[in-house]
C-alpha cells in the first residue's frame, strides 16, 4: 500500500481527518507561539518613550472618535520605499502606550507615524479646517468644527485611569493633576506650567490652534499630531538587531 492510498483512510473518516488537521495546525501554532514564552520581552526598551500628556491623549481620543484611522495608518514598515518617504521604520515601543493601537490597515492618506514636526501648527489648522485650501487634490474631509469645540477636561482624569488599568504607567500624581496639566500645555505662562513640564519633560508647550483665548479640540488634535513619531531620538538610537548584523 503506497503512502497516497493510505490517505484514503483519512479522507473517508471525517473524525479522524479532523483530529489529523488539529495536530498539523497546532504544530504551526506552537512554532509561532512557544518562542514568545522564552524571551523576556517582545518590546525592546527605547529611550524617550513616555505616556501621552493629557492634551495629547485628548487629541488621540478625537483622532479615534473622528475615524482618522480609516484613512491613515501609523506604522512605517521596514521597507526601503517606506523609510525613504516617512522616516525610520516604526518600533514596537513607539506604540506601547496606544490602547488601542493605531497601526491601521488602510492608507487613503499618508502614514502619520512620523508626521510630528513635519508641518507648522498653522498648516495643520488650515489643513484640518479645509484640506483643499492647502492640498487642492485632497479627498480628506474638513474638520472645521474642532475649533468651536471647547475642552472642559471633565473626563481626562478618568481617561488616564483607564489607560493605567491597561498598563500605561501613569502615576497617582499625574492622574490627580490631569485636568490642570491638560490646560498647562497650552502656555508657558500658566501657573501650572512648571509642574507640568516636570511631569512630561520635553513636551511641546504652546497654543496650537492660533487662538490663545480658547482651549479647543483643534489644540488637542494638533498637539497629538505634532508629537507623533518624535519621542524617540533616532540620531542616537541603535537597534539590537543592527548590532547583531555588524
Ligand atoms: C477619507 C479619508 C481621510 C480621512 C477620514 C482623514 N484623512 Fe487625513 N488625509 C487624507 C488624504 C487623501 C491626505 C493626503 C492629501 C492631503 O494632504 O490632504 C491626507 C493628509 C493628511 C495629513 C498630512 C500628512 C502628510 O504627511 O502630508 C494629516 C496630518 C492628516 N491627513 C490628518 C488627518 C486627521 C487628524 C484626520 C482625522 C481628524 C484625518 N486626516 C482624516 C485622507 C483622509
Amino acid at each position: 500500500m503506497s503512502l497516497f492510498s493510505r490517505h484514503v483512510i483519512l479522507e473517508k473518516n471525517s473524525l479522524l481527518l479532523t483530529v489529523a488537521i488539529l495536530i498539523v495546525v497546532s504544530i504551526g501554532g506552537l512554532v509561532e507561539i512557544a518562542p514568545l514564552f522564552y524571551i523576556s520581552s517582545t518590546i525592546e526598551k527605547v529611550d524617550g518613550m513616555r505616556p501621552y500628556t493629557p492634551l495629547e491623549l485628548t487629541g488621540r481620543n478625537i483622532y479615534i472618535r473622528e475615524g482618522c484611522y480609516l484613512c491613515h495608518s501609523q506604522m512605517i514598515r521596514p521597507l526601503r520605499d517606506e523609510a525613504e518617504r516617512y522616516g525610520h521604520y516604526s518600533l514596537a515601543a513607539e506604540s506601547m502606550y496606544d490602547h488601542p493601537f493605531q497601526w491601521g490597515s488602510k492608507r487613503t492618506g499618508p502614514d502619520l507615524a512620523r508626521v510630528g514636526g513635519k508641518y507648522s501648527d498653522a498648516w495643520h489648522v488650515a489643513h484640518l479646517t479645509d484640506p483643499r485650501a492647502v492640498v487642492p487634490e485632497s479627498v480628506m474631509p474638513p474638520y472645521k468644527f474642532l475649533k468651536d469645540n471647547l475642552l472642559d477636561g471633565r473626563t481626562i482624569a478618568e481617561d488616564l485611569k483607564a489607560n493605567k488599568i491597561v498598563g500605561v504607567p501613569y502615576t497617582e500624581d499625574e492622574i490627580k493633576n490631569a485636568r490642570a496639566d491638560l490646560f498647562a500645555q497650552l502656555s508657558e505662562d500658566s501657573d501650572d506650567y512648571e509642574a507640568f513640564i516636570k511631569r512630561y519633560p520635553g513636551a511641546n508647550v504652546r497654543d496650537f490652534d492660533g487662538d490663545p483665548e480658547h482651549a479647543t479640540e483643534m489644540d488637542a488634535l494638533i498637539a497629538y499630531l505634532q508629537m507623533l513619531g518624535t519621542l524617540v531620538d533616532f540620531s542616537t538610537y541603535q537597534a539590537d538587531a543592527d548590532e547583531n548584523l555588524r
